[in-house]
């Protein structure tokens, strides 16, 4: 096979064309051209024949293509630096063709030395088959060749899509075409561009300013503000890119929460009146569009007239979830709503809402999709419902004739990290739920995976979102009956070079480094090791110059060790924090008189006394969770030994239901029975208290000598009165029990 591509370079050669770098390259694009992702449904490569972009070539197309061809000309440029004109010769050409035998996203490809035939069922069908050259051309830049091969291809599911969320944090309008054009290259086709939030609203309302004036700017901690909006000339710009490249975007309106951002500008359209401030704290709040007020409709269905004449697509999102219904059950219009609408509770309500919201879609010729939320209190008649607490509301929407679009946070939440969603977990996401009709598995429309961006500015989205959209679009478009995950990671491994050329910043496919630590000789040593023997690791303690990892470190003092990533010659961006702490404890017997909860064991129950503590994630591994009970624990330190001082961490976020201690009390004892109050400390900061804390608990204990000490923290057990979830048990979590 090598020998006969050199054999065909040699002629080229000869014939005086571009000389292809060498058969080794020619062999890189054989390979690629049998990694393409999504997985074609048939690919047959020939790697002894081969088309060549020249100044030459040209592109013949069917005249009702004439858009597309400007897209086209634009991508081969970029991609060759040849501008490519339109002809109507065939020789050293490529041939866009419609077939309306095909259905509409179906496409083919016929490679041969020259020329290059590409038919789609439509535009999108063409330009899919366009895509997949695409895929072969962007890593090369001395020859441009394309492989002689036969693709015959079409998607599993009408629905592939995106969900951004610009909201919680701000993107830039051309971060978002670059997304467009990564869609595109991968054969999703929806952007479902996520643009009003409690934290802002980000497109541009004519009617009503303030949206944008004050609702677009949060407070950032910083005496300045955060935020950003898109204009409507910005929004034409982006829609009209997306539609070019066959991608419909799909604008959400959140309602009737999460929409904080909204009622801070216009406060008259809560229950309460207000005032309010843009959130500047994640999480689900309790003021939202008051439902027993007309001036809350008369102004949706506004901004949704200026929605629908900037977005063409036939669904409008409107949200849905998370409104919780406390603001509700309190507002005299609400409950008078309830009473003249003859609803029966609040959830009845949502449905009013969303249900009135919908007839004003339709009768715009809109369809509404909203979160499966919308499920509870009734159904809209026409809505599609997106399934994210699991599958069961796409169950419920297609038992009922409704479609659904699925996106579970089990395979699809991209914000999450690959400790709880690795790539091989989204290859095994199956969209079609088990047990329906095919009646019921034709109404699932396809499925998305949600970039919600609380923890991910525009900077570090490419590492959420790559490499795992792959698998996404795999299970969407491809066939995945028998599917391989080893053989679909070979593939990734290929496109790699694909996402380096591209400048996409992508992360990881699992876990990249395991951090743990070891007591040897009585010495503190952090251990690192990876899943992937490709990835270096390099640490770095207390900001100074980073080392490559080659064995255990020594620790002998408190210290921030940053552990990076580097393959291919190129560093991740994502990094991981760790905090070593030596101490008299680590490494001693400890027994746990309380249970901590399977969710959050942080190791098991080394966990207090590892040396590794806890950092601002309460998700990092290092925190132990308890679930409505206080801790309690013994540890044994071997021998009678002087302690100057005792401590250890706590952790509150009350939207997570975390709340610090009532108090915290060390007991030292020499024996191990009788054990003799050394401190007692009382917990001083407000439960209400906003956003992620952590707070140390200490005593000082000069002069005090024990060989066991027992720690008691006492939990509150409850959320308290003011919290939505008042009366439900809490969460008590804690790191490292330091003894010096
Ligand atoms: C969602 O994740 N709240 C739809
Ligand atoms: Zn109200």
């Amino acid at each position: 096979m090598v020998k006969r591509a050199c054999f065909v370079i040699s002629i080229l050669f000869v014939l005086g064309c571009t000389q292809p770098d060498s058969s080794q390259e020619h062999d890189r694009i054989v390979a690629l051209a049998s990694s393409i992702i999504p997985k074609p449904n048939e690919t047959t490569v020939k790697a002894d024949e081969y088309f060549e972009f020249n100044e030459n070539t040209a592109i013949v197309a069917d005249d009702q293509l004439s858009s597309l061809v400007g897209v086209v000309q634009g991508y081969l440029e970029e991609l060759t630096g040849y501008q490519i004109t339109k002809s109507d010769n065939g020789d050293n050409a490529l041939i866009l063709k419609l077939d309306e035998q095909l259905d509409e996203e179906r496409y083919s490809i016929e490679v041969d030395k020259s020329q290059i035939l590409i038919k789609g069922g439509s535009t999108k069908g063409v330009l899919h088959g366009f895509q997949t050259i695409r895929q072969l051309l962007i890593t090369q830049d001395q020859s441009f060749v394309i492989p002689a091969m036969t693709i015959n291809d079409e998607p599993r599911f009408p629905w592939r899509g995106l969900q951004l969320d610009c909201s919680r944090h701000f993107m830039e309008k051309d971060f978002v075409k670059r997304y467009i054009d990564l869609l595109a290259l991968y054969k999703m086709n929806v952007f479902h561009w996520h643009l009003t939030e409690d934290q802002g609203w980000r497109i541009e309302i004519k009617k009503y300013p303030k949206l944008t004036s004050v609702g677009a700017w949060r407070d950032d901690g910083k005496g300045g503000k955060y935020g950003g909006f898109y204009t409507q000339e910005e929004i034409k710009e982006v829609v009209e890119y997306a539609t070019a490249r066959g991608i419909t975007v799909v604008p959400e309106i959140e309602m009737p929460g999460h929409s904080v951002a909204a009622l801070a500008a216009y406060p008259e359209l809560s229950c309460t009146g207000g005032p309010f401030e843009v959130e500047t704290d994640w999480g689900v709040f309790k003021d939202i569009y008051c439902a027993g007020n007309d001036a809350t409709f008369t102004f949706l269905e506004d901004v949704l007239t200026e929605v629908m004449a900037l977005f063409p697509s036939k669904y409008i999102h409107v949200g849905g979830d998370e409104a919780p219904k406390f603001r509700w059950e309190e507002c005299e219009k609400c409950q008078q709503r309830i009473k003249d609408e003859s609803l029966h509770n609040e959830h009845e309500l949502q449905s009013y809402f969303i249900k009135r919201i919908e007839k004003f879609l339709n009768a715009n010729g809109r369809q509404i999709v909203g979160w499966d939320e919308i499920l509870e209190g009734g159904l809209a008649p026409g809505a599609t419902v997106q399934s994210w607490r699991g599958f069961e509301g796409a169950e419920a929407a297609v038992k009922s004739g409704h479609n659904a679009v699925v996106s579970p946070t089990s395979h699809a939440y991209f914000d999450y990290s690959v400790d709880d969603i690795d790539l091989e977990k989204v290859y095994s996401f199956e969209p079609l739920p088990k047990g329906l009709t095919p009646e019921e598995a034709s109404l699932i429309l396809g499925g998305e995976c949600n970039m919600w961006t609380e923890r991910a500015p525009q900077h570090l989205v490419d590492s959420k979102v790559f490499p795992r959209i792959l698998a996404m679009t795999e299970v969407l478009w491809s066939d995945t009956t028998n599917r391989n995950y080893q053989e679909f990671n070979d593939r990734v491994q290929t496109q790699y070079s694909i996402l380096n050329k591209l400048g996409v910043t992508y992360g990881f496919e699992k876990n990249p480094v395991e951090v743990s630590s070891e007591v040897r000789d009585g010495e503190l040593m952090a251990k690192l090791s990876s899943y992937d023997p490709n990835i270096e690791l390099y640490y770095s303690i207390n900001n100074q110059k980073a080392i490559k990892y080659e064995q255990p470190v020594e620790i002998q003092e408190p210290v921030t060790f940053d552990v990076s990533f580097k393959k291919n010659d190129i560093f991740y961006s994502d990094t991981v924090k760790q905090y070593f702490v030596p101490h008299k404890g680590v490494g001693k017997p400890i027994e746990l008189i309380s249970n901590y909860s399977p969710n959050y064991t942080a190791g098991g129950d080394r966990a207090l006394l590892d040396g590794k503590k806890g950092g601002s994630n309460f998700k990092d591994g290092n925190w132990q969770g308890y679930w409505a009970t206080d801790v309690e624990v013994i540890v044994d330190l071997g021998e009678l030994i002087d302690i100057k001082k005792v401590q250890t961490s706590f952790f509150q976020h009350n939207r997570s239901w975390i709340f610090f201690p009532e108090k915290v009390e060390f007991l030292l004892s020499e024996d191990g029975e009788n054990f003799k109050s050394a401190g007692i400390i009382i917990n001083t900061i407000d439960a209400m208290e906003k956003g992620e804390l952590i707070q140390n608990f200490e005593i000082s204990a000069e002069g005090l000598k024990g060989r066991y000490l027992k720690m008691k923290a006492k939990s509150i057990s409850k959320c308290p009165d003011w919290h939505e979830a008042a009366g439900n048990d809490s969460w008590l979590f804690i790191d490292e029990l330091i003894i010096n």
